[in-house]
């Protein structure tokens, strides 16, 4: 299907899947001979999460993390929710948060610090996209798949007012085609 309001496409399938199998490789070096506890942080993340987990050669646990800091619209309003929490207990895990994109840096900083005062071991991150220009919360990145300019980002998993997320590719919404 076609969007006129995606003004451009950022990254294409084969570009997608090229970086996610790197990513993946990284990954499975680093945590040789462990068993993260893997954890999906979504909705956001879901599409990245399958494609990685598939490249990671370790044994791992999988979990799932709700939490956010937006509403339906284009700016954060910095504020974390957990909607839903991890069904298994993180003391002693060296976790790996998988997440779609940071921006402020906001939900992920907090969500790290949750997990390591309920006990994680370690906790590393991993997003699919940055927006370096955007941080407000100074939080540490431990796998980057492609750094953005601020632009507002949709597909692969990534919404606007939930639409979008099934796009094979990451395209750049025009905010204008939007509000007229
Ligand atoms: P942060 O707490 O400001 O880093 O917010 C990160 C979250 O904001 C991401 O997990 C997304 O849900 C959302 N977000 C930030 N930028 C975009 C974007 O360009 N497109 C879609 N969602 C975004
Ligand atoms: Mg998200």
């Amino acid at each position: 299907m076609e969007y006129k309001e995606i003004k451009k496409i950022l990254f294409d399938k084969q570009q997608i899947e090229q970086k996610v199998c790197e990513i993946g490789q990284q990954i499975s070096k680093d945590y040789l001979g462990k068993r993260p506890l893997v954890v999906c942080t979504l909705k956001g993340a879901v599409t990245f999460y399958a494609d990685l987990v598939r490249h990671i050669e370790c044994d791992v646990e999988f979990d799932f993390i709700a939490a956010s800091s937006y509403g339906n619209g284009t700016v954060s309003s910095g504020e974390l929710r957990v909607s839903k929490d991890l069904s298994s207990n993180p003391r002693g895990k060296d976790i790996i948060l998988v997440e779609d994109i940071i921006d402020t840096g906001r939900t992920l900083a907090n969500l790290k610090e949750n997990l390591l005062y309920r006990g994680a071991n370690s906790v590393k991150i991993c997003t699919f996209l940055d927006k370096p220009s955007r941080r407000i919360v100074d939080v540490p990145v431990d796998y980057v798949g492609f750094s953005i300019p601020d632009e507002f980002v949709v597909g692969y998993g990534l919404d606007y007012a939930e639409k979008y997320r099934n796009l094979a590719y990451i395209g750049i919404l025009d905010a204008d085609a939007i509000n007229n």
